[in-house]
């Protein structure tokens, strides 16, 4: 085990969102995103823009995780980076920025991979956060992500099924913007789908037999509906607004619990753990409650704060691995595509 006195300053530079955290063995201290609005004006991350914005936030963002968490920089004994998956230039700046201090302090360096930390965040010690027992099965489901995995341990983890085509969290934000939402558009259609009804309108649930899943049908589907109603009708999104967002809502969780509950089991799985942006959606979220007690399984949803990307999640992957002594190397090389 980790001496508690251990202080791992974690750095998340994945996609648009800017992120430091400072966990002391395995509690967090502090946990600090900055969001990066510029991307709202485009419907959509421009990578370009988010690099740039990565540049100018990571110091302020580390300055107040460090401040947050009451300590100083040399009081740190190790700097933790996401290396990937994820955009290629966002990640350079968390790397170059992570290399540089850890040189500076000469402390070791982590590397560490992004999914993992989605799927690890449970093993963060914290109030209402419970840790699942090996193996299970992790699902992620975020904006660039759909994946059913099988955690054997903290490092062993195999890609038992993902998306063919757009993740889920992808497949709700193009379809908010056909609806003329903001990006990203998740949240906004789990809010108003509170009011709507998710029976009104049906769009087609792919069966596909293996453990894979698909979510570009869907999305075809919904943008040809909505295309074939607003010819008749320009007011139709207006007046209908939340029952679509909760049919469609509906529809893109369904294709994900159809797939958990296959996977499940066949892999005979009875522990669920699920990470990522979308684990924040509420219908996900109450489906999965539903079924645990028919199908005898445990759930894991993380709290709120941990499911969109943050650093603690980086940050507890980084405890397992200074554990192991696995450190990083200067010459290590961020990777868009990194596997597990
Ligand atoms: O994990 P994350 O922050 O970033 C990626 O790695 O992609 O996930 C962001 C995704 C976005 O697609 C966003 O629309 C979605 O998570 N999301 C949600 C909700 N909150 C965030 N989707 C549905 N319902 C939500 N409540
Ligand atoms: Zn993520």
């Amino acid at each position: 085990m980790l001496p508690n006195s251990e202080l791992i300053l974690a750095i998340e530079s994945s996609c648009d969102d800017t992120a430091a955290a400072v966990l002391k063995g395995r509690k967090v201290l502090s946990n600090c995103i900055a969001n990066q609005a510029i991307h709202k004006a485009y419907g959509g991350v421009v990578p370009e823009l988010a690099s740039r914005a990565h540049q100018s936030k990571i110091i302020p963002v580390v300055h107040q995780a460090l401040s947050q968490a009451n300590i100083d920089k040399n009081d740190l004994t190790a700097i933790a980076y996401t290396q990937g998956p994820g955009l290629l230039g966002s990640l350079l700046v968390g790397s170059a920025f992570a290399k540089s201090l850890a040189l500076s302090l000469n402390v070791p360096l982590i590397p560490v991979n992004h999914m993992q930390g989605h799927l690890l965040v449970n093993f963060i010690e914290e109030d209402g956060i419970n840790k699942p027992k090996f193996p299970f099965l992790g699902v992620t489901v975020s904006g660039g992500h759909t994946q059913l995995v099988l955690v054997k341990d903290h490092f062993k983890m195999e890609v038992l099924g993902t998306t063919l085509d757009d993740a889920i969290g992808e497949a709700f934000d193009k379809c908010g913007k056909r609806m003329g939402l903001d990006y990203p558009s998740g949240p906004q259609i789990d809010k108003l789908a509170q009011s709507g009804d998710p029976y009104k309108f049906k769009f087609p649930i792919p069966n596909m037999k293996d453990y894979n899943v698909s979510y570009s049908g869907i999305k075809t589907a919904f943008t040809n509906f909505i295309n074939r109603e607003t010819q008749k009708d320009k007011g139709f999104i207006k007046k209908n607004l939340h029952n679509l967002c909760a049919s469609l809502q509906y529809s893109l969780v369904q294709i994900i619990l159809n797939k958990i509950e296959q996977v499940a089991r066949f892999q005979s799985l009875k522990e669920i753990v699920v990470g990522g942006g979308v684990a924040a959606n509420s219908e996900l979220r109450s489906q999965l409650l539903a079924r645990k007690i028919s199908h005898k399984w445990k759930v894991f949803l993380p709290p709120f704060k941990y499911t969109t990307d943050n650093a603690a999640m980086i940050g507890i992957v980084a405890y397992y691995k200074f554990e192991k002594k696995q450190f990083g190397s200067l010459s290590d090389t961020s990777e868009s595509r990194l596997k597990y």
